[in-house]
Parts: structure tokens; sequence; C-alpha cells
């Protein structure tokens, strides 16, 4: 499978990616059992694929372990120059406190390790309590590393509007923010969309399959109870819906979605995906991978040659016009885990 052109951004000079990321939180636990030898397997396929953008973290279990060893791999069995097109986003989430250069570096540094690579092509930053101004330190230190080549490019994750305004006004080069952002959880359009266009900052959008619920599995379905919920990402999607406006007019908008994709002969997630990657500032929708256990490759590739018209989105916000508030229930991106 060779995905279309369409499918590329070049998000910095250095650095042409899929805008479909491959998501990694799933092989973190919580997700279904993954077995490294079936995983790096699966990795061959999404990279043959055209899906060559990885999203990790420190904290996502052997993630960045499974970065390292598929580029050894890969380097081993089709040459160095492999690497070129292989593009790993990974995250630092320290808890709160003093940061020193010493602290800061000797987190990257483990991340190089694990991830074999000499700079980190995007290093997004997490901070928990913005009561703690430490972070402020943290990203100054990471320029210093960045100045230095051990960081390509610095970026956010789950930063809001009012502190990315402070980061870029202390004249910390950000180029991407990484938020929720799906047909449930619209709080980026309230004022972060807006910011990021002012300042050329691109936005990673996860959940905008809310863990595989906005998908055909869940259509005309009764609510799921927790149980039957196999996943901690569908636990956690489930909960935003039942905030959002619960199950009855969740099952509305997917009702809604099934007959635009009919439409254009595509899946109820192609179009959940396809809306959040045409909005401003998008610069790419993360699509968690339970690597070796499920995929959906060849399905999510369908993204790229969906185009979706002006009848699909009246017909989608007339949905999203009936649910609640989520940027007065629950605050602006971001506000969940500061709770
Ligand atoms: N920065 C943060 O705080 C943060 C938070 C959450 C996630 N993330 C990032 O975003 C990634 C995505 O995670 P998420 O929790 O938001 O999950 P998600 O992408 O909303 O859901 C992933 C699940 O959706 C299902 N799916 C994917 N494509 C599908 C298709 N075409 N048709 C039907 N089902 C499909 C699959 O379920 P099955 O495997 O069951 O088939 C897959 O496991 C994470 O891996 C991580 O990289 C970041």
């Amino acid at each position: 499978m060779n995905l279309p052109t369409a499918s590329r951004l070049q998000f910095t000079p250095d650095l042409n990616i899929c805008r479909i990321l491959n998501g990694m939180w799933q092989v973190s636990g919580g997700h279904g059992r993954i077995d490294p030898k079936a995983a790096i397997q699966a990795m061959f396929k999404y990279m043959d694929a055209g899906f060559t953008t990885w999203d990790l973290a420190d904290h996502y279990g052997p993630a960045e372990d499974l970065i390292g060893e598929f580029r050894r791999q890969l380097t081993a069995t089709r040459g160095k120059e492999a690497l070129s097109n292989l593009q790993a986003f990974t995250k630092w989430v320290p808890r709160p406190g003093k940061m020193t250069k010493k602290l800061v570096e000797e987190n990257i540094n483990i991340s190089l390790k694990r991830m074999d690579v000499e700079s980190l092509d995007l290093m997004q930053f997490h901070w928990w309590e913005y009561q703690d101004k430490n972070y402020l330190d943290a990203l100054k230190y990471m320029t210093e590393l960045q100045t230095e080549g051990k960081i390509k490019h610095l970026a956010l994750t789950n930063f809001d509007t009012e502190h990315l305004k402070i980061i870029t006004e202390a004249g910390i080069k950000i180029v991407s923010n990484q938020v929720q952002f799906s047909l449930v959880d619209r709080r980026p359009e309230v004022n972060m969309i807006q910011f990021c266009q002012q300042h050329d900052i691109k936005l990673f959008t996860y959940g905008t399959v809310c863990g595989g619920l906005l998908s055909e599995k869940y259509l005309g379905k009764p609510e799921p109870r927790g149980s039957e919920l196999a996943t901690v990402s569908l636990r956690k999607y489930k909960n935003m819906v039942d905030g959002w406006g619960g199950w009855q007019l969740f099952q509305e908008l997917v009702a809604i979605l099934k007959e635009i994709a009919d439409k254009h002969q595509v899946s109820i997630s192609n179009v959940a995906v396809r809306y959040i990657l045409d909005q401003p500032s998008v610069g790419g929708v993360i699509v968690g991978a339970r690597l070796g256990v499920s995929e959906h490759i060849e399905d999510n590739a369908k993204v790229f040659s969906l185009s979706l018209d002006d009848d699909d989105r009246d017909r989608i916000n007339a949905v999203s016009r009936q649910s609640r508030d989520l940027y007065q229930l629950i605050g602006d991106c971001g506000d969940e885990y500061r709770r």
C-alpha cells in the first residue's frame, strides 16, 4: 500500500511526517498484552504502508525501547538510509519540583538511549501543576539541549491556551501542542486553534476516534458497562461521552457519521478522523495502535482520499450543538489532567 502525498505534512524543515500518527500509549498496559516480537513486526507493517510517524512517551511502558529495537532492526535489514523515513515523537512527563539542567539532561539522555537516537525528533513536554512555575526552567534547559543537538524540536502536550501564551511570550519556540480533539471533545475550537494559528503552532490530536467508540462496532449498540469496555482508552472516552451528552446523543452522532460514511464509501472512524484533520492548525491525528493485537491500517489509509462536503459538516455540527459545553464543564485543553 502506498499512501497518497496528501498523507504527508512538512511539519518542520527537517521533518516530513504522516498526518495519521501511530499512538503508542496502547503498548503501555491496560490495552491488552503486547508481545514485543509481534509489536516490532507490526511496526514494519505500519512503516511499509506509509504510516511512518510514531507518538510515544517516557511513561508508555516499553514504547521508547520498541522504537530503539525497531530502528536497529530497520538498519540491520534495510540499511541506515531506511531510518530517514522514520519519525518518533516522545514526551517527558516529570514530577513537578525544582528543575536543574542536570535533571533535565539526565532524563533526555534516558530517552535518547532507549530510542537509540542521537537527537530526539520532537520532545513534547507535559507539566502537571501550573502553580509550580518550574516548567519554565525545564523548558529553558530543554532549549539549551536543543542548541546542543540533543533535541530537534520542542513541543508541549496538554498545555492550555493561557500557559501556551506564557511560554511563547517567554521566547521559547514551540512547534506543536498535543491535545484531545474529536467530534465529542471540541474544546480546542474555543481558544486553542486561534492562538496556534497566530503563532504557527501545530496541534496533534488524540482521542479522535474515542478509543474506538467512533466506529461501526458501537453503532446501534446499547450503552456498554465499564466491564464491557476492554481498554483504558475506551473507558477514558466513555467518560467523555457521558459528560458530553450521554449514550443516546452519542448514538445520534454515530448514526449520522454512518450515513456520511456510506455516502463516501468509507468507515465511521474515517469520517471522525477526516473532520478533525481538516480543522485549522491540526498537523496530525494520533490513532492508537495496539501493536500485534489489532490493526486498522487499510481502513485508516482511506482517510487520505476522503473529502467531506458542507452538507456532511452541517449534519455533524447539528448534533454537536445538542451536546453540553465541555469547555464550561472541564475547562481548556488539558485541564482534565489538573483537577
Ligand atoms: N498527550 C496525552 O495526554 C495523550 C492522551 C491519550 C492519548 N495520547 C496519544 O494518542 C494515542 C491515541 O490514543 P487514544 O487513547 O486517544 O486512542 P484512540 O486513537 O482514540 O483509539 C485507538 C483505538 O481505536 C480503534 N481504531 C483505530 N482505528 C480504527 C478504525 N479505522 N476503525 C475502528 N476502530 C479503530 C482501535 O481499537 P481496537 O484496537 O480495539 O480495534 C484502537 O486501539 C495514544 O497512543 C497516545 O500516543 C496522548
